[in-house]
């Protein structure tokens, strides 16, 4: 599970889980893990939220050899996770979670179930730059191609911990042949040479997307458990 150095592991996990195992899950919660858990009103959104941080605990406890009620998590400023001795970021959307985990690089992480009936031209003009909307708009699949973008450009605003704080068009993604990759950031002088943009495939008609902060890496896909 531990990454090894230059490489991301990306950890798919589905968050669909007996009742027996989430109740071993929330064993593993902080009080202030169990009090969110409590707060979603929604059966199906709090169970799936406790079996995402439940699952963030048991992947991080293995890659780091603690018991997952022993990790550490701590927040950073526009409250990014963090834990001593590994970088790691967490996506949830519908029944699946994404983690992405490094021990050399910072990570984003971004995974979404496409929903048909979102007016997805009309958020593309709304959060893409013009480069990106032009070449979405001249692409075969637009709904696919959107969500792809979409996760590109998410994982990348988690891989810089600054979340909303950035704006959605101070950044640019583009696809190649061999993947995608940022073009520019305003403020990152050299963004381009220095995050590394990678779209995931995932299964199950879901899309998914790590961003690293790094150059010359490699994915490696696992399910978990
Ligand atoms: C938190 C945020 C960074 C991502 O939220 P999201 O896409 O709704 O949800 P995800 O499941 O992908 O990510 C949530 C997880 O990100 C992590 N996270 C929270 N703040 C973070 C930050 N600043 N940086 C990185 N990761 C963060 C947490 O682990 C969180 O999990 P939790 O809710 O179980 O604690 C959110 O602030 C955000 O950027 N939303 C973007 C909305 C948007 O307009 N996107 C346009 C894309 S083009």
């Amino acid at each position: 599970m531990k990454p090894r150095p230059g490489e991301i592991v990306a950890v798919v996990a589905g968050l669909d889980v007996s009742p027996g195992r989430l109740a071993a899950m929330r064993a593993t919660f902080t009080a202030r893990e169990a009090a969110r858990f409590v707060s979603f009103a929604h059966e199906e959104h709090r169970n799936r939220w406790g079996a995402a941080r439940g699952a963030l605990r048991e992947v991080l406890g293995a890659a780091l050899g603690q018991a997952p009620a022993d990790v550490e998590i701590r927040y950073g400023p526009h409250g990014k996770p963090y834990v001593d001795g590994l970088r790691f970021n967490l996506s949830h959307s519908g029944a699946r979670a994404l983690i992405a985990l490094s021990v050399d690089c910072e990570v984003g992480a971004d995974i979404e179930l496409p929903r048909e009936r979102r007016r997805t031209d009309d958020i593309a003009r709304r959060f893409f730059t013009a480069g990106e909307i032009a070449r979405l708009f001249a692409s075969v699949d637009r709904k696919a191609e959107f969500f792809r973008l979409w996760c590109c450009k998410e994982a990348f605003l988690k891989a810089t911990g600054e979340g909303l704080s950035r704006s959605t068009r101070s950044y640019e993604i583009e696809f190649t042949a061999s993947g995608a990759r940022l073009l520019w950031a305003n403020g990152i002088p050299d963004a381009a040479t220095r995050y590394s943009v990678f779209p995931l495939d995932p299964g199950d008609g879901y899309r998914a997307a790590v961003v690293a902060e790094g150059g010359g890496l490699k994915t490696r896909l696992v399910r978990w458990p």
